[in-house]
């Protein structure tokens, strides 16, 4: 979160606009569910959900997961991804790609404390369940919460997205407009037929 700190000038020129779609959403929950593709393994594309969770110091996008999830495993082997977040509201839809790095406690013990000490008691108790995408385990244990005082789970990564790449879809104007900026150009901003 501390990039919000940053003086406007550093950031690339579509981080006010994502800004802007996102305060549109209000306190909707919603607004900070984006959609996160990789590769698996065979070459197949895999899609899921995952919550954003703030940009790191240098600008990277962050988001939490679990070392034994199938996402991890498959960004060890291709690490370039495509991020999708809708704005309902804003009627825009930002598609960011890049490459995923995945963070352990031991790389980073205070970037993972930071993160585990943001998350609610019941926001942490995915990573105190059972191994995900194995058969069912009834016998758990399946816990509701995790409480503050607990230690960061061994099983918490943070993934970080290097950027390279942003397009913006707004369907608010007549034509749409869809414009795109890349790192390599500096993030200089091309229009696109929408
Ligand atoms: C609203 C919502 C938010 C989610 N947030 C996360 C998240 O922040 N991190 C995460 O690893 N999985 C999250 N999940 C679960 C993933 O969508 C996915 O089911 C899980 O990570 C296993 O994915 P994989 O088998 O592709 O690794 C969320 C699911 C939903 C529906």
């Amino acid at each position: 979160m501390s990039s919000d700190h940053e003086t406007a000038m550093s950031l690339p020129p579509w981080r006010s606009l994502l800004r802007s779609a996102r305060q549109r959403e209000g306190r909707s929950p919603g607004a900070t569910w984006l959609q996160l593709a990789t590769t698996a393994e065979d070459g197949t594309p895999r899609v899921r959900t995952l919550v954003f969770r703030g940009w790191s110091p240098r600008g990277d996008l962050e988001l939490l997961t679990d070392v034994r999830s199938e996402k991890s495993s498959q960004l060890l082997s291709q690490p370039r991804v495509e991020l999708c977040w809708l704005f309902r509201k804003a009627k825009e839809q930002f598609r960011l790609r890049g490459r995923a790095l995945l963070v352990t406690a031991e790389q980073e013990p205070e970037a993972l404390l930071d993160h585990w000490q943001r998350l609610s008691p019941s926001g942490r108790m995915v990573w105190a369940w059972p191994s995900p995408g194995e058969p069912f385990d009834a016998q758990g244990p399946w816990p509701q919460e995790v409480a503050d005082d607990e230690p960061i789970s061994s099983h918490l990564l943070i993934m970080r997205v290097a950027l390279e790449r942003v397009e913006q879809l707004d369907l608010k104007p007549h034509p749409h407009l869809r414009r795109s900026w890349e790192l390599r150009d500096g993030w200089h901003e091309q229009r696109l037929n929408p």
